[in-house]
């Protein structure tokens, strides 16, 4: 658990400098729109937002919050707070270190809002690049258009300076591929520690996520592992970032909702943010982030918006192979909610163990309880 600072320790000025790994500041000063919103400002995250430092002292929402408290444009703040985690290693979900895909190439999605410049950029299926949230932030601030793909993505930020690697696999994301090629290939994929060939490993599609997970090889967390993060400041300005390596040993080429308005993230200056975390096709089914925002336009507080979201993904999940002995959502899908008064929420289909989102007020940061919709878990 990651120790909470003071709250002289919190004003005491801006962390030294933004993350090495995003050349320059796409929205280097403050925004020339303001509003006339006094709030108390937060910033939250899902739960790995206050659980990797990459070797630092603070976490992603505590650096976004000293940040963005001492001046800095809330988005830079934001995905200065986000880098930590695409670069550290141990969080196996995002940036470096990420789950690879099927061909065990990680593939990185990524996209972010600016509430009062009403602008937005993202990035999807971006090889070699360890923060995709710093090009979508380019994307943003330095072309007329949204999103940029694949080998597209990846001529844009070498164009920009970003450092292309060839591989951004670490030894563990590369064993946990390996482990899993030997569940679903293990005609060819041998496993020397297993004598009997593998036998019952030969389990298809979901059972073999179902055995990982059972087995402990790979969490929930990490099979659809993102990191959103949302903030508002004093003046009311509200920005989102979300950034992920998306589904683990996905088909290359596959996006989920992370880099897609609406679904992995949506911010509106006037009414709040919302983004996710889980299985992307069920949300990109529902555009849930903009439904959230649009309920909290319409009056509703972070929590029952984001309550009424997951009802609606329930009810329009109807195959057989997506649902569990009892009915029910078989997999995890998580929102982190902000109003434009300050009020968050994090809500979620299920509780689990790991079922905590991120905030930091002046009082520090801290893991909070997710609300969750349904009992038990996915896989009962
Ligand atoms: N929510 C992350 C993904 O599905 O890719």
């Amino acid at each position: 658990m990651v120790p909470k600072l003071d709250r002289r320790q919190f004003v005491a000025g801006a962390a030294a400098g933004l993350a090495a790994a995003a050349p320059g500041s796409a929205f280097g000063r403050a925004p020339a729109i303001r509003t006339s919103r006094t709030v108390s400002p937060v910033v939250i995250a899902s739960g790995n937002g206050h659980r990797y430092t990459n070797g630092g002292t603070r976490t992603c929402v505590e650096t976004a919050f000293r940040l963005m408290t001492s001046g800095t444009d809330v988005l830079d703040a934001l995905i200065a707070g986000v880098n930590i985690v695409e670069l550290d290693p141990e969080d196996a979900s995002v940036g470096y270190g990420g789950r690879p895909n099927a061909d065990g190439v990680v593939q990185l999605d990524a996209c972010c809002m600016h509430g009062p410049k009403r602008r937005a950029g993202g990035v999807a299926a971006l090889e070699g690049v360890r923060t995709p949230s710093s090009v979508a932030q380019k994307v943003a601030d330095l072309t007329d258009h949204h999103l940029l793909v694949g080998a597209g993505a990846q001529r844009f930020a070498r164009q920009l300076g970003f450092a292309i690697e060839d591989d951004l696999n670490t030894d563990r994301s590369r064993r946990m591929w390996l482990e899993w090629k030997r569940r679903t290939d293990p005609g060819h994929y041998l496993d020397p520690d297993r004598t009997e060939a593998g036998g019952d490993a030969a389990a298809r599609g979901r059972d073999v996520d179902n055995a990982m997970l059972a087995d402990g090889v790979i969490t929930e967390e990490e099979l659809y592992g993102t990191i959103n993060c949302n903030g508002v400041n004093a003046a009311g300005e509200i920005c989102g970032v979300t950034t992920t390596s998306g589904l683990a040993w996905k088909i290359p080429g596959r996006v989920g909702d992370s880099p897609i308005l609406g679904a992995g993230l949506y911010v509106d200056n006037s009414v709040g943010a919302a983004g996710s975390t889980g299985r992307g096709e069920a949300n990109l089914y529902n555009l849930a982030s903009f439904l959230i925002v649009e309920r909290m336009r319409a009056g509703m507080h972070p929590k029952d918006a984001g309550m009424e979201a997951l009802r609606r993904v329930q009810a329009n999940t109807v195959e057989a192979r997506l649902l569990n002995s009892r009915g029910l959502p078989a997999f995890g899908l998580t929102f982190y909610i902000l109003d434009a008064e300050g009020r968050h929420a994090g809500v979620s289909m299920y509780a689990g163990e790991t079922s905590r989102y991120a905030v930091c007020t002046e009082n520090g940061g801290e893991l909070l309880p997710l609300e969750p919709l349904l009992d038990g878990s996915p896989r009962d």
